[in-house]
């Protein structure tokens, strides 16, 4: 091992505990981007982490105002003759309810054993940290070995409605050889884990309209078309027994697996028992024909993500509600494009929606799939500061999350990003006890070490 090597290992080591301080500081912050309320939060995460960049001598550290929130930047030029990384990562969380199931305060990180809890502590502050430490940790022990930028969007969590417009409005600021995506996680703490494609989505809002106003159901049940069962009949028509999703075309574009990633798929060390147990259903269900790894990987999926409709208070009251109201998504995989499923749920709604409601139909959000190349040399440097750390080869996975960026940066900067973070399957993101594993968290700041210092040589 070089010396750097060895003395960059050593600081992380014996800054665990400054680490997880700056850790707990960022996590109080309720940088929440789904709720107005907490824009000024949006813009006190943004502060701290640029101001994380300055302490850490970067150059250039900037707030970039858009639309939404702030975009911030950094970067240090100083090595000539070696590559530039650009370092991806978003500071928003998703909302926190509901609220009364938490153990803790989401914005009161809490220690529990080996697990930190706090909303965003795996998705994503946590791994963003874990790049900021590693890079502190080399910055102290004789200087970065590679070129290095930051940007951090707070928007992530509602699609990123923002960045394509900043990334092609700044392509020569952030032009670089690799990018490094830490927002995403393991299959499990001992299987080091490189994530190689995303799925993509389309994020939709369904009203239907029927009475003027709420009606007594015993009145005028019978004579009007109710738009909370037409609703739930539109539903319940998207997806035929076989689990497939019915609207038209909707399959058109789907790459077909190949008969070699099938095997890779099924060699993954994750078993239809692992989805059981971290779900807690008594049996899985999906599209038939596909293993469970596959379906989530590899093929489209439509859900329901939020039903709202009449009266859903304590007891009984008889009515016939006005309107109801669907958030509908579909996860897409190559090479599927939001804008012809939006075309394909519209068809399925004239084809299929009764005369006698009216409906309106919102595009709330949308995103291609991306694939990424395994083999370019910044996913082989990764490749091997895994091996390092956990002395076990990586897997290689599809995930059935999505990153919006990473095809972003595909298309505007030509540039293939590394995925690769230290989330765990029972983090619960997006749900109540969001956790980061420490002992896991400390693993990847020291493969993020080795992966900036193997990316030199
Ligand atoms: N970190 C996740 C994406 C992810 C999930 C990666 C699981 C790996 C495993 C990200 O923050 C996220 O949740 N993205 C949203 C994006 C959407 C709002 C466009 C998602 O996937 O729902
Ligand atoms: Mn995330």
């Amino acid at each position: 091992m070089t010396d750097q090597r060895e003395n960059a290992l050593q600081y992380a080591l014996n800054n665990r505990e400054n680490f997880l301080t700056a850790y707990k500081e960022i996590l109080a912050i309720p940088s929440v981007s789904t709720e107005k309320a907490h824009k000024p939060d949006i813009r006190l995460a943004a502060e701290w982490l640029s101001r994380q960049l300055r302490a850490l001598g970067m150059q250039s550290v900037q707030l970039f105002q858009t639309a939404g929130s702030p975009i911030v930047f950094g970067e240090y030029l100083g090595v000539p003759g070696t590559p530039t990384v650009l370092v991806y990562g978003h500071y928003d969380v998703q909302p926190v309810d509901p609220v009364e199931l938490w153990k803790t305060g989401p914005f009161e990180p809490t220690v529990i054993g080996d697990d930190i809890f706090a909303r965003g502590a795996s998705d994503m502050k946590g791994q963003a940290l874990i790049t900021l430490k590693a890079a502190e940790a080399l910055i102290k022990t004789g200087g970065m070995p590679v070129n290095i930028k930051w940007l951090f969007e707070g928007e992530e969590e509602v699609g990123s409605p923002n960045l394509a417009d900043f990334i092609s409005s700044h392509t020569e600021l952030l032009a670089c050889d690799y990018a490094v995506n830490p927002d995403s996680g393991m299959i499990g703490r001992e299987y080091p884990t490189i994530t190689y494609g995303l799925r993509g989505l389309a994020y939709f809002e369904l009203r239907v309209f029927g009475p003027a106003h709420d009606l007594h159901s015993g009145m005028f049940g019978g004579v009007v078309h109710n738009p909370a069962n037409a609703l739930a009949e539109l539903i319940a028509g998207m997806h035929d027994k076989n689990g497939r999703v019915t609207l038209p075309g909707f399959y058109n574009r789907v790459l077909a697996l190949s008969r070699e990633e099938r095997e890779e798929f099924a060699r993954l060390p994750v078993k239809e028992s692992d989805y059981i147990e971290q779900t807690g259903v008594p049996s899985l269900h999906g599209e038939a024909g596909f293993t469970a790894n596959e379906r989530t990987g590899a093929r489209p999926t439509l859900d329901v993500n939020g039903l709202l409709s009449g009266f859903t208070g304590e007891g009984s009251k008889t009515v016939i509600p006005a309107w109801a109201m669907a958030k509908l998504s579909m996860r897409l995989v190559p090479d599927q494009d939001p804008e012809k499923i939006h075309k394909d749920l519209l068809r399925y709604l004239e084809q299929n929606a009764p005369k006698n409601i009216r409906w309106e139909l919102k595009s709330l959000a949308g995103n291609p799939a991306s694939i990424s190349d395994r083999n370019n040399p910044g996913v082989q440097a990764m490749a091997r500061a895994l091996e390092t750390v956990w002395g076990a080869r990586p897997y290689f996975k599809r995930e059935g999350g999505s990153i919006p960026v990473v095809g972003d940066m595909q298309r505007l900067l030509g540039v293939e990003s590394v995925i690769c973070g230290f989330g765990l399957p029972d983090d619960n993101v997006h749900a109540p006890n969001e956790k980061q594993n420490l002992p896991t968290w400390y693993r990847g700041i020291d493969a993020y070490i080795h992966f900036f210092l193997n990316l030199k040589s």
